[in-house]
């Protein structure tokens, strides 16, 4: 996915932490602490991803590597891509930003060897939603009251290998 003139998707740098939390603080009730941030983009620089528009952050997106069950092939234990937290200043939404962000993303999981992605969604967020199918996510699982106010998510999930065991290459 391109992204219009003057926007810069990178791979986060340490300084722009404080830029990654100003964003989620204003669109996301869901926030962390700096050191979470922090542990996150020394764990899994690769997937900790920002777009930089005239010097500052206005779209990030952190990932994890994790070990878990497959949603779709339980009992066994797959290596998956999680989306910790994805955002986008509303100014810069409806641009392609965040559908950038994630196929850097889902690039970055298949070259760390994922065989699946998922993420934890508010089952009100009809515009993630609708942007994570887009992208091929699909509902796994619902989960009552999974956020602080009682809110149910939606687990999605995408399987990053194809029929033949090979990961897609989009
Ligand atoms: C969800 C969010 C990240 C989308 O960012 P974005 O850069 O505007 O998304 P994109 O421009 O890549 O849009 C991709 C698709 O998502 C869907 N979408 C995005 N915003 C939408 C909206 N307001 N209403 C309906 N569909 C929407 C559309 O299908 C869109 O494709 P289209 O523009 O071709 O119709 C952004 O709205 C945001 O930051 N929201 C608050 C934080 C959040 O909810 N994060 C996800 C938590 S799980």
């Amino acid at each position: 996915m391109l992204i219009p003139y003057g926007y810069t998707l990178r791979k986060a740098r340490e300084e722009d932490i404080d830029g990654v939390i100003n964003v989620n603080s204003v669109a996301l009730p869901e926030h962390y602490t700096h050191s979470f941030y922090t542990s996150i983009f020394s764990t899994n620089p690769d997937t900790f991803l920002v777009i930089e528009y005239n010097g500052r952050v206005v779209a990030y997106h952190m990932g994890r590597i994790e070990y878990g069950f497959s949603f779709k092939t339980k009992p066994q234990i797959v290596k998956k891509g999680h989306i910790i937290s994805i955002a986008v200043l509303e100014e810069h939404r409806r641009k392609g930003l965040a559908t950038a962000l994630l196929q850097r993303a889902i690039e970055e999981f298949k070259k760390h060897g994922c065989e699946t992605s998922f993420l934890e969604v508010r089952v009100s967020n009809d515009p993630a939603i609708s942007m994570y199918k887009k992208l091929g996510y699909h509902v796994a699982q619902r989960i009552r009251g999974y956020y602080n106010d009682g809110e149910d998510a939606y687990v999605m999930e995408i399987d990053l290998k194809n029929k033949n065991g090979d990961r897609h290459n989009n």
